[in-house]
Parts: C-alpha cells; sequence; structure tokens
C-alpha cells in the first residue's frame, strides 16, 4: 500500500530540501488566491478527461503534493495519481489545519480571450509564455508571445528569461499544458495565468472598431486570431451584417451599442476557412439572410445575383458579381464610395483562387475582376476585405481598409493578364486540410456545433497572396 499522506511539518521540509515538487491547490479559485501554502499552484480540472490530459503533461520524476479544504478530495486524487505511477501524495486534513505561512495571489490563476484581449489592447504589460512546441508557435501564434515549450519548463535554468515583476499569461492550444505551466512557474515562486482554452478559444475572440462617415455606421469586427473581418453596416437604425463569424451573439451586442438592429446578414461567398456565422445570426435576430446564387447551398436564402440590392436604413447595398477568389464571389458597394470586397481584395494583396485544382481559370477571372470591376471605382472609393494578412497594420482609426487607389500600387496588379495568371498560378500554396469540412458546413450538408467550431477552425488564415 504506497503511504500517500503527507503531515504540514514534512510538507515544509520538502519544499526546504529543494526536492523536485509540485505542490498543487486543488481548492476553488477563490480560496486559492486568498491564502495559499508558498509555492503552490492552483490546479483546476473540469473532467476526467482534462485531469488525464495534465497528468500526461507533468514529469514523472516530480513529487506531488495536493491540498485541498480537508484532505479529503485530495486523499482520493493523489491515491489515483499515486495508481498512475507518480510519487503522490497529500497534506493531511488539508489547508483547515494549515496553519503555517500562507501567500496570497496578486493576480488570477486563469485569464478569459476577451480579457487578455483588454490587456493588448490597453497596452497593459504583460509577459505572453507560449509553451507549445516550436513548430506550433512556428504555425500560429499570438504576436509578441516568447516560446518556451512545456518540456524545458522543467529544467533548471530554463525560467530564467521570465521576468518576476511582470504579469505573465501562459498559452497552448487548449489551455492544458499552459496551466501545466504555472505549476512550473509557482515552484520558482513565479505567480503566472492561464489562458482557457488556448489558441482554440483565443481565436474566437472579436474586436469591434467603429468607423463613422457621412450619415454611414460601419462596425468592422475583427476576429484578432485569424485575421478575418465582417462588417456591420448601419443606416439610420438598421444593419446589415457582411460576413459574420462564430460566435454570432457578439454582433447583437456590437450593433446595439451603436444603437443599431440587425436586419439583414449576407455571405459575399462560400468561406472555405472560417464557419460562417451567417445563418446562425439570421436566424437569432429574425434578418434575412443572403447568399450568392452561383453558389450551391442546402440552407434557405434569399438569392443574390448581380445588379440586385439589398436595402436597409436609408441606404442600400448594390451586388457586383467579382469571380476568381470562388466562382460566385459578390461585392457589396455602398453609395459608390464603399466596397466590401469579400475575399477578392485586400489591404497588402489579392484572394486566391480557392479551387487549387482550377487554378488558372479562377486566376483569369480574378484578373478580370480586379482591372474590369473593382479597379474602375474612383481612386478615392473605400475597400472592406473580408481578412487581413499576418503583420498589417490598421489605419490610424483602427480600421483595415484600402482604397483603389492603393490598390493599383499592389505589385500584382501591374502585370498583365498572362503575367497575373502564370505568377497567381505558381504561388498559390494548397488549402489547409480542413478547409474542404468548412465548405461542407457553410454550404449546409453537414452539422456542426458551436462546441466544435474552434478547433475547427483553429490555426492561421492563408486566404491571400501577394508577390
Ligand atoms: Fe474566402
Amino acid at each position: 500500500m504506497i503511504t500517500v499522506e503527507i503531515a504540514q511539518d514534512e510538507l515544509l521540509s520538502n519544499i526546504e530540501s529543494k526536492i523536485p515538487l509540485l505542490i498543487l491547490d486543488i481548492r476553488a479559485k477563490d480560496s486559492y488566491m486568498q491564502g495559499h501554502v508558498p509555492g503552490a499552484a492552483n490546479a483546476i480540472c473540469d473532467s476526467m478527461q482534462q485531469k488525464q490530459i495534465i497528468m500526461s503533461k507533468i514529469p514523472q520524476n516530480m513529487r506531488i503534493i495536493l491540498i485541498d479544504d480537508d484532505g479529503t478530495i485530495a486523499k482520493e486524487n493523489a491515491t489515483m495519481m499515486a495508481r498512475f505511477g507518480f510519487d503522490a501524495h497529500y497534506l493531511k486534513d488539508g489547508m483547515k489545519s494549515w496553519n503555517k505561512e500562507t501567500v496570497k495571489s496578486a493576480q488570477d490563476t486563469t485569464v478569459s480571450g476577451d480579457t487578455l484581449w483588454s490587456y493588448i489592447k490597453q497596452n497593459e504589460d504583460v509577459f505572453l509564455l507560449d509553451v507549445r512546441e516550436p513548430q506550433e508557435y512556428a504555425e500560429f501564434k499570438i504576436p509578441g508571445a516568447v516560446n518556451i515549450p512545456l518540456s524545458r519548463l522543467f529544467m533548471p535554468g530554463s525560467q530564467s528569461e521570465i521576468p518576476k515583476d511582470r504579469k505573465i499569461v501562459t498559452i497552448c492550444s487548449h489551455g492544458n499544458r499552459s496551466m501545466v505551466a504555472t505549476f512550473a512557474l509557482a515552484q520558482s515562486g513565479i505567480e503566472a495565468t492561464s489562458l482557457v482554452g488556448g489558441m482554440a478559444l483565443w481565436n474566437q475572440v472579436l474586436n469591434a472598431t467603429t468607423f463613422k462617415e457621412n450619415d454611414i455606421t460601419i462596425i468592422q469586427v475583427e476576429k484578432i486570431g485569424k485575421g478575418c473581418l465582417s462588417h456591420i453596416v448601419g443606416s439610420n437604425g438598421e444593419a446589415v451584417v457582411i460576413d459574420p463569424t462564430y460566435p454570432a451573439s457578439k454582433y447583437v451586442e456590437f450593433a446595439q451599442k451603436e444603437g443599431l438592429k440587425i436586419a439583414k446578414v449576407i455571405d459575399t461567398h462560400q468561406h472555405a476557412d472560417h464557419v460562417s456565422a451567417a445563418k446562425e445570426l439570421a436566424q437569432t435576430t429574425g434578418a434575412k439572410l443572403y447568399f450568392s446564387k452561383l453558389e450551391e447551398y442546402k440552407i434557405e436564402s434569399e438569392k443574390v445575383e448581380d445588379g440586385n440590392t439589398i436595402p436597409f436604413g436609408t441606404k442600400q447595398l448594390r451586388a457586383i458579381h467579382t469571380p476568381g477568389h470562388t466562382a460566385g464571389s459578390m461585392s457589396y458597394v455602398l453609395d459608390d464610395k464603399y466596397v466590401f470586397s469579400g475575399d477578392i481584395l485586400f489591404v497588402e494583396g489579392i484572394g486566391r483562387p480557392d479551387l487549387r485544382d482550377q487554378v488558372e481559370e479562377y486566376a483569369t477571372k480574378l484578373y478580370d475582376t480586379l482591372h474590369n470591376k473593382m479597379l474602375k471605382f474612383s481612386d478615392s472609393t473605400k475597400v472592406f476585405p473580408t481578412h487581413h494578412g499576418e503583420g498589417v497594420k490598421p489605419s490610424e482609426n483602427g480600421i483595415y481598409y484600402t482604397t483603389v487607389g492603393m490598390a493599383k500600387k499592389i505589385p500584382l496588379l501591374d502585370l498583365d493578364q498572362q503575367g497575373f495568371v502564370s505568377k497567381v498560378v505558381s504561388i498559390t500554396t494548397p488549402r489547409p486540410m480542413n478547409y474542404s469540412m468548412i465548405i461542407k458546413i457553410n454550404r449546409g450538408v453537414i452539422p456542426i456545433s458551436p462546441m466544435q467550431i474552434p478547433d475547427l477552425e483553429m490555426g492561421p488564415n492563408r486566404c491571400s497572396i501577394k508577390m
């Protein structure tokens, strides 16, 4: 029989002896923050599955001491961990009988994506510690994050580059490794906060920036992890939403803040990089849903073709058929001053043909769309795309847009048709694996639960191509 119980004097001597030790306080976050054993990390697992994932990330050579309120739940968990081969113990009688020093936590043990985004937006001094493997980090990261893989974090000396006087947020793919990272840091006396849901939920954070000009309101909504852009376009209290992403409920909140009621919802084209929230947003708001007539959907909607108009408030959006990214892509024009271009024209480049097996045919259509439709608007026309690439900065007002005048300077648009097509064919990269699945969902062929969306969408967007 393994002895898992440990008395407080033994715990103190373990701490002083500097043996590899993880002290895990499994009480509720508030109790932990009010006072815990020095060096203890807060460990809360919601499910057996999460417990198993967390355990698989903890080095087996460390002694683990679990602490709860009275020793009952900690005993059960320590016994289970001992059966899995860990040198696991629990503090006898828990915190209720602890009469030695305790420390309070100055920072929360977990942080949501929305809260982390508010820190970043307000330029708060946050050290972002990404504990995924280097190839995961290279693929897709929060700008400014420093990479130290979790496996290295337990090695002596690996924590020297981590500041002790800054707010630290640990990041991984789903919030498990980042939690274990807080355990590793706690034993060195470094407090850290784990990003809940990791990069998967980070991808679901939406940021709204409002732009007002003349008598229109444009709320640009950015899915900050992926650079997807969507727009709530308002006139006289009524709004059209173009290309909404999940979570759909956020659009209602953003529109309400500007005194707008969502009356229409549009997808410019069948998206392949993110799950469209158009259907859900239309259903929950009672708004009319519009899709391109030239694309196949198994979702009931109004069908849009070239020249159709969609009225809202005192304005109307005019549809123009702009094929090339997909065959049925529509762009929407407002007052001949603003164009919502979907994935045809971006701030930094142009849309990629979405069907790689017909890339030449699509590149030819794209050339025609760009030169004979988009660039025919006046140079001052503002173009609002559905994405921006990594590293692209918004304009001074925080909005991502370009103008027709600026778009004319995109190097690919200098080429003649033949040069353009062969260049586009040569630089169009294969689509990520999950694209065909996302297309089927957006077409309405296969259902999806909102819970599955973060994992499906994880990763960078690769919609734009540039020279
Ligand atoms: Fe697209």
